[in-house]
């Protein structure tokens, strides 16, 4: 059922209630040390080992049910975990790092897209963080630069059919799906 007129569009509400989410999740100890120039490669692995393990049960979720997305949703392009596992491997982790074991419920479509709009939203940050990297002379980015000159596209894309769901999935299931995963993610990465 298309939304009625009043409820504001998919986009801009995901945006708005997960707001304070994103700022916890920037707030996370690599954030921090890259934002104060003092990052080291063992802060980069710890946080890149975090993030796969969260990265990789989200991704074999998504692909177990990627029939639920037509090919336009180009998912072949948007996985990310083997790119986390290179960077390990050049700062010298080998072992796979552990999973997270309390992704929220991606059962449905509209939980997939909730927790799809969070972990597509970190590709745009990714590029700044490379930079950092870089200028700190850690050359373990794979990850950060991702889909590099394709990352504005990809994400556009994302929108526009994410746009194009919520007239069919439910709304509220999305959003909240959204906030579940950022909550997760966010206390996830923050543990010390
Ligand atoms: C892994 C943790 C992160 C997640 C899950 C995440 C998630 C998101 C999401 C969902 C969006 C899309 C917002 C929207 O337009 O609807 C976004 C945008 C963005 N994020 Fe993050 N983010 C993360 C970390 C960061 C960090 C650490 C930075 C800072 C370097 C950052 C910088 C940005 C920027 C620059 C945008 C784009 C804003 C725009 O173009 O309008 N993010 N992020």
């Amino acid at each position: 059922m298309p939304n009625p007129p009043e409820s504001p569009a998919i986009l801009p509400r995901l945006r708005h209630e997960t707001r304070p989410f994103h700022d916890a999740v920037e707030q996370n100890p690599f954030n921090l040390a890259l934002a104060a120039g003092t990052v080291t490669a063992a802060d980069t692995a710890r946080f890149l080992a975090r993030m796969y393990g969260f990265l990789a049960p989200y991704e074999a979720q998504l692909h177990a049910q990627a029939a639920l997305f037509g090919p336009a949703w180009q998912l072949d392009q948007r996985y990310r975990a083997p790119l986390i596992l290179e960077d390990l491997a050049r700062l010298g982790h080998d072992a796979a790092p552990p999973l997270y074991p309390g992704l929220p419920p991606l059962g449905t479509r509209a939980q997939l897209l909730g927790a799809m709009y969070v972990l597509e939203g970190s590709t745009l940050g990714g590029q700044v963080i490379a930079r950092q990297l870089d200028k700190a002379g850690i050359a373990a980015h794979a990850f950060f630069t991702g889909r590099a000159e394709r990352t504005g596209p990809l994400w556009k894309a994302f929108c526009q059919h994410l746009t194009e769901a919520a007239e069919t999935e439910e709304p509220a299931a999305i959003v909240a799906s959204a906030v579940l995963t950022f909550q997760a993610l966010s206390a996830w990465l923050n543990q010390r």
